[in-house]
């Protein structure tokens, strides 16, 4: 069975915590939250006060996508802030910095991971996969929810799947991205167990009914 992991970022930040409890009561597995610096990506979202507010109303997994510049210099405080998994891009940083932050998420107890942008060939992740329990693959160019799928991406998702399953079967692959009731079913065909889908949850007119076509084995949620 997949996990699904909405992302607020198409959330009503006004209500954020009556969605949050919606979230709960549709079934959802993990919140995603997504991280933005207006730097390493075109947008600008939230940061660690949010998470700590979020904590504080949810007993949901924190998945926390940082979308930040160098993200070692801010990861400890998204760990302090209650984040339940850390994902850092590898294109955010030099290859010993992404390793010592990777480190330093594992020292507080929390799960760490790491993201690949598109254009990022699966072998730049070979570096990190010892360390890693979550690889996240963007499905679109990160920085903005709503963007159409890149059915591309699949090779690279089933590539990193074969991979983790050799050194920790147990590493989640994570797809982020234009997931929708059409794309999951080629997420899940190729490895993928943790599904973010942001607008097509949020647009969902039946959020329960989304959650278990997402986490279903089948393609039309029979399972
Ligand atoms: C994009 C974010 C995604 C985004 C997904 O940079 O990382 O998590 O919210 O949104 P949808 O599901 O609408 O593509
Ligand atoms: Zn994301």
């Amino acid at each position: 069975m997949a996990k699904i992991a909405p992302s607020i970022l198409s959330a009503d930040f006004m209500n954020l915590e009556r969605d949050i409890r919606a979230l709960e009561g549709s079934g959802a597995d993990f919140v995603h939250v997504d991280v933005m610096d207006g730097h390493f990506v075109p947008n600008i979202t939230f940061g660690m006060p949010v998470v700590k507010a979020l904590r504080r109303v949810t007993d949901l997994p924190l998945d926390v996508h940082l979308m930040i510049d160098k993200p070692i210099r801010y990861v400890e405080e998204f760990v302090r802030a209650g984040a339940d998994f850390v994902t850092i891009h590898i294109e955010a940083d030099q290859p010993q910095n992404t390793l010592e932050a990777l480190d330093r998420i594992h020292a507080l107890g929390c799960k760490a991971g790491i993201v690949l942008k598109p254009r990022t060939p699966a072998e730049a992740a070979i570096p990190y996969l010892e360390k890693c329990d979550m690889i996240l693959i963007m499905t679109v160019e990160p920085g903005f929810g709503g963007q159409k799928f890149m059915q591309d991406m699949m090779p690279k998702v089933r590539q990193l799947r074969a991979w983790m399953d050799g050194i920790n079967p147990a590493c989640h692959i994570e797809v982020d991205g234009g997931v929708d009731a059409n794309t999951h079913i080629l997420c899940k065909e190729n490895g993928a167990d943790v599904l973010v889908a942001g607008s097509a949850y949020f647009g969902a007119a039946d959020k329960a009914a989304f959650v278990k076509l997402i986490q279903g084995d089948f393609p039309h949620g029979q399972s």
